[in-house]
């Protein structure tokens, strides 16, 4: 951890940190896997959903992004080698032979909601150890929440 005047102790900014970076990772995994139903979705509805996912995609950017640089702020290190990615993401591997579009955007709502769902928890998480960071993950919930709900709109469910 650097030194920084953000008047926190350092086990507060470690705990902010590593609950932080957890996010990035499984954000940056979400990313990548809405990126491959953007490239792969097919279907009578493809241009609809292609331009979804990329829309979506570039929220989780946008969101990363902002997540990641709470941690940088907070004197830690930010983000994490794809290798670590790969073994400490909380998402299930994106099924590469999928393609048909009501399949993909069912898979896409399962893994934006374990998103949505761990950015939930973690308001509660940090908001007595840190508020900042509480609010970035009321903004990052709020955000998945409403992807998600986009996702869901599109399953006659
Ligand atoms: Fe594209």
């Amino acid at each position: 951890m650097r030194k920084t005047r953000i008047n926190l102790s350092e086990q507060v900014r470690q705990n902010m940190v590593k609950l932080l970076n957890q996010h990035v990772t499984d954000l940056t995994d979400l990313f990548v896997q809405t990126k491959l139903a953007h490239w792969n979705v097919r279907g009578p509805h493809f241009i609809a959903y292609h331009e979804l996912f990329d829309t979506l995609a570039s929220h989780l950017n946008e969101l990363t992004d902002a997540v990641a640089e709470r941690a940088t702020a907070l004197g830690g290190v930010a983000g994490a080698p794809v290798q670590s990615i790969a073994s400490q993401t909380s998402l299930d591997t994106w099924p590469m032979n999928l393609s048909r579009d009501a399949e993909v955007i069912r898979m896409l709502a399962e893994r934006f909601a374990v998103v949505a769902n761990s950015a939930r928890a973690a308001i509660t998480a940090s908001a007595d150890a840190d508020p900042d960071t509480s609010d970035l993950f009321t903004e990052a919930s709020r955000m998945l929440d409403k992807d998600l709900w986009f996702l869901e709109a599109h399953l006659a469910e």
